[in-house]
């Protein structure tokens, strides 16, 4: 644990190169205006990746509270700068952040540490150049629905639920101009839980889990981000067996990729009561109505709160 005395500046990073920078805004806005409350002295600060150690050095900033969604922020580039810089930083290190952001990588690890998520295939950039071979792999491998997945987005952009095979040639075009890399997937019908993980002196803890329940019946870009589009639930209305299970899967997930900090790890639960992680996500949404907050909400941990627990975990 770091000490922070109140005096110390705190950078609040925000903003960056990815199509995440304005919801990246929003969580750095709640961010900074929470610690501040506490009366912690923040300065916010719009990532330019050029630029941010001598940004943070003028400023003789003592620690990053790290809002950066996405490229840059969550793929362990920002965190090697700041290593670089000795600054201690929100979240998850180098390696952990850069095989986190990709769905590919991700799943490997998963797939050798025999944790439980959904039957794949992984398309590289050489596999790429002749589609139709991958196309045939696919049905080969799956049934529709198939989910396609660009290795390196965040946000649902990228990711296709193709249900027809006439649309499934289209799909994988498509989502191969967000990656050089293509995760097939095999689709999980059933609930969609997501569970924010908190170190507690050190050690991974699951916070209750949060179900997402979408108007719609896709958890996609604008379930997301509309207001009352989606419902969330926490904790999960699960049985007592499934709850335990989805959480020690969560908490699998999370010390197979290396992370530290706050994460949330999406998990799909099947009719039988089986749960799949789908990927995991280092940099999560802090608004004051983002899933983290509400999972620590349910436990009695305020935002300003969790916002000053995250930033005594900051490390490198
Ligand atoms: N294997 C799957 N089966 C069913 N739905 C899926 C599957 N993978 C992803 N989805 C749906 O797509 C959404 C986005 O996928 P996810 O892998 O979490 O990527 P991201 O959140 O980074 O866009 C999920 O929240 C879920 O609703
Ligand atoms: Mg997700």
């Amino acid at each position: 644990m770091m000490e922070f005395n109140k005096q110390d500046t705190i950078a609040v990073l925000v903003g960056g190169p990815s199509a995440e920078r304005e919801i990246s805004r929003n969580t750095g806005g709640a961010v900074a205006e929470a610690l501040s409350s506490l009366g912690y002295n923040i300065v916010k600060l719009a990532l330019e990746p050029k630029t941010v150690a001598a940004q943070l050095a003028a400023l003789k900033a003592k620690a990053v509270f790290n809002c950066v969604h996405g490229l840059y922020g969550e793929d362990g580039r920002l965190q090697s700068i700041l290593e670089a810089a000795g600054l201690p930083y929100t979240g998850s290190g180098v390696l952990a952040s850069a095989i986190a952001m990709d769905k590919a990588a991700s799943k490997r690890f998963f797939i050798a540490d025999g944790i439980s998520t959904p039957a794949c295939l992984i398309f590289g950039k050489a596999d790429l150049k002749d589609k139709g071979a991958c196309l045939e792999k696919i049905r080969a491998k799956f049934s529709l629905p198939v989910v396609l997945k660009a290795a390196s987005q965040g946000s649902s952009i990228g990711v296709a639920i193709v249900k027809e095979e006439a649309a499934l040639a289209a799909a994988l075009e498509d989502v191969s101009h967000y990656s050089e890399e293509v995760v097939a997937e095999e689709y999980i019908a059933g609930k969609e839980l997501t569970v924010a993980i908190m170190e507690k002196e050190g050690e991974p803890t699951a916070l209750p889990i949060i179900m997402i329940a979408p108007h719609s019946g896709a958890y996609d870009f604008h379930s997301k981000y509309t207001k009352g589009a989606t419902d969330y639930l926490v904790p999960a209305p699960l049985k007592e067996e499934e709850t335990a299970a989805v959480q020690e899967l969560a908490l699998k997930a999370y010390r197979c990729l290396g992370l530290s900090g706050v994460a949330r790890i999406d998990v799909l639960l099947n009719a039988e009561g089986t749960p799949f992680v789908i990927e995991a996500n280092t940099v999560p949404g802090m608004t004051a109505t983002s899933l983290v907050p509400k999972a620590a909400a349910a436990v009695g941990i305020d935002f300003p709160a969790l916002c000053a627990l995250i930033l005594a975990g900051a490390h490198y």
